[in-house]
């Protein structure tokens, strides 16, 4: 018998992209190899397909590319930096840490109280991680976070959920506190909220939680502005993926008009040494 995430509203989120990603792993050739998420999927006693539906056309590679430019970011960031901490807030289920632990990075995962007692219970105990139980915006994670030797926040499938205060003050907190970090994040725009209503839902009839921060690529610049230590703000570039559809998913900026409203994912450098 396996085990029931009992999870609901945006914390259940992190069973759906759980789903997609491993899904997309259990291809032949896949584009995000991940042995450790489709073992924790197998023992989780939950119906993914019946209750969150198959989604849009290869919506399981383009979360896993998603994952992929993270994972990216991040071993960009130890390659200079190889005993830096990583801080992966809203985690949920993710095992990113699997896929590029360099055998020195030390990591927080910050999720709430429900979805950190799950993870801790499912994913290997290491001892370079720590689970934080609390929310993001209550800043008591940042006492746990050791800057001597570089920081980089993810904060991946997270900040679309937030007020939209909340989440750019969350931003600006993580820039004060932490001088030469990376924040590595993704957007979304109103038509993705669409999209993924439309596309949501099995035999169930899920409904997905409402997105609330939205971010299109013209808005890069205001993010700029959030705070002076705010210093760099680049969109992230998706290598290309699997087939056609894996091709243009790393080109959606240059498609006309859909282009505008493309989800990304963007890197902010904060001012500062920070080492
Ligand atoms: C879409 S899931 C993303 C999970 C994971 N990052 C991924 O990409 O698979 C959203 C996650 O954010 C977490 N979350 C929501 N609000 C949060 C908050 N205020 N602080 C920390 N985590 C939060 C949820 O519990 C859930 O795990």
């Amino acid at each position: 018998m396996g085990i029931d995430p009992v999870l609901s509203g945006v914390p259940e989120t992190a069973l759906w992209t759980l789903f997609h990603r491993t899904s997309e792993a259990r291809h032949p050739r896949t584009v995000l190899p991940d042995p450790v998420g489709v073992a924790l999927a197998d023992r989780l006693d939950f119906p993914f397909a019946a209750r969150f539906g198959r989604g849009f056309p290869h919506q399981a590679q383009t979360i896993a590319l998603r994952s992929r430019c993270f994972d990216d970011e991040i071993r960009a960031f130890l390659a200079d930096r190889p005993d830096a901490t990583v801080v992966a807030l809203g985690e949920g289920l993710e095992t990113t840490f699997w896929r590029v632990d360099n055998g020195r990075v030390r990591w927080l995962s910050v999720d709430l109280p429900d979805s950190a007692a799950l993870r801790t219970r499912l994913l290997p105990a290491e001892d370079r991680v720590r689970v934080h139980a609390g929310s993001a915006l209550d800043g008591s994670w940042m006492d746990e976070v050791d800057p001597a030797h570089g920081v980089i926040i993810t904060a991946q499938g997270l900040l679309m959920y937030l007020p939209p205060a909340d989440a750019e003050a969350l931003i600006v907190a993580c820039a004060e506190r932490f001088p030469g970090a990376w924040f590595v994040f993704d957007a979304v725009t109103p038509l993705v909220d669409r999209q993924l209503v439309v596309s949501a839902g099995g035999s169930s009839g899920y409904r997905p939680p409402p997105l609330r921060w939205f971010v299109a690529a013209r808005d890069l610049p205001r993010l700029r502005t959030l705070s002076p230590a705010i210093r760099g703000v680049r969109e992230v570039r998706s290598r290309s993926g699997r087939g056609v559809a894996g091709w243009v998913a790393a080109r959606l900026r240059f498609v006309p008009v859909l282009g505008r409203q493309r989800p990304m994912v963007v890197r902010l450098t904060f001012g500062g040494d920070g080492r």
